[in-house]
């Protein structure tokens, strides 16, 4: 009778677990604490799996409004988020950390400030395309982030968001090392997630000359469903198989030129994709820019953020996957 009765709720439990609610907004940092890395998986403080599943904010320079707690509050509360991603601007035709450092540094300390009150993850992107072109300016702002935020277990650091160079071993994997014996310095524990070559797609060619001797380092693999397809799942999914771990730190359910229609049925493959190995993800983006990536109606303002009469199509798609 016990048994049996044990038998019946190890069944019930078997057959529940996996496909019980996992609402992002109701996994804060609270409850996960200190993150790491553990084989291919982002592990809590206890060592369980954890899947993170955010919103990043637009390029910092074109849309810095949002760069502010109302915002990440309504990230938070109304996107589902246990994570918020800043993209920090560094070399655009309207300036960046390049031309203003101390500019961009308020903004990102304010997103970061506004993550910690609000007890979600925050993920710094060092918005850059050819960042080992300006190793000398990325090593400062990873320096001065790791000195003053390295001791709350928020922190998230993504020292390249795209490099589009494929020369992985010759270019990247060195600006990368340069970037983490920096952070280490300082931060010896939080969570470095690299940017993959390629506009971080080509996961097999880090796989093939991964960082040695590190800890708790991810690689990042971005997709916009509308225009990458079943051969970038296959990519990644080798790699992920030959033991990297991964983090979805960007993307899109449109083209990836971040316009263009909400592409469903590419998106439902990605999301079962990144369900198939349980992969945190951010969405991009928190912009209410009139094209397809756009989360926010045009002119919604930001006391709006994530309210759902403000939503667009592909908004609505990034919460409903946040919520599940
Ligand atoms: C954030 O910025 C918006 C737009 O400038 C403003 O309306 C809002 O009051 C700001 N929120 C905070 C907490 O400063
Ligand atoms: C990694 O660490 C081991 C043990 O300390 C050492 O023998 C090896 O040379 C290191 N490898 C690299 C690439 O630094």
């Amino acid at each position: 009778m016990k048994s049996s009765l044990f038998l019946v709720l190890l069944v019930a439990f078997i057959w529940i677990g996996p496909s019980a609610s996992k609402d992002a907004l109701l996994e804060p940092v609270s409850k996960h604490g200190q993150l790491s890395v553990n084989g291919i998986d982002l592990v809590d403080e206890k060592g369980e799996k954890v899947q993170l599943k955010g919103m990043g904010l637009f390029w910092s320079i074109w849309m810095p409004y949002y760069y502010n707690k109302t915002t990440v509050d309504g990230v938070k509360n109304l996107c589902h988020s246990n994570l918020v991603r800043p993209m920090i601007a560094v070399d655009t035709q309207d300036g960046g950390y390049l031309t203003d450092p101390d500019y961009e540094d308020a903004l990102t300390d304010a997103v970061i400030d506004a993550a910690i009150a609000d007890d979600i993850y925050v993920m710094v992107d060092w918005q850059d395309f050819e960042a080992e072109n300006h190793l000398e300016q990325s090593l400062k702002f990873f320096d001065r982030l790791s000195k003053k935020y390295g001791s709350y277990p928020n922190i998230i650091y993504e020292p390249y968001n795209e490099p589009k160079t494929l020369e992985w071993s010759e270019l990247v994997k060195p600006y990368h090392e340069a970037v983490i014996a920096t952070i280490r310095a300082n931060d010896p524990d939080n969570v470095i997630v690299l940017g993959t070559p390629w506009y971080s797609q080509r996961l097999d060619l880090a796989s093939a000359d991964p960082l040695a001797n590190q800890s708790n380092i991810m690689y990042s693999l971005h997709f916009y469903s509308g225009t990458h397809k079943a051969d970038i799942r296959d990519t990644a999914r080798q790699a992920i198989k030959r033991g990297l771990p991964v983090f979805v730190s960007e993307y899109g359910v449109v083209n990836a030129d971040g316009d263009g229609p909400v592409d469903k049925e590419e998106t439902a493959l990605w999301y079962e994709f990144v369900e198939e190995f349980g992969l945190s993800t951010v969405n991009y983006a928190i912009s209410d820019k009139a094209e397809g990536c756009a989360a926010m109606l045009p002119n919604s303002g930001v006391e709006h953020v994530c309210e759902e009469a403000y939503l667009t199509e592909s908004g609505k798609m990034a919460v409903d996957f946040n919520k599940s």
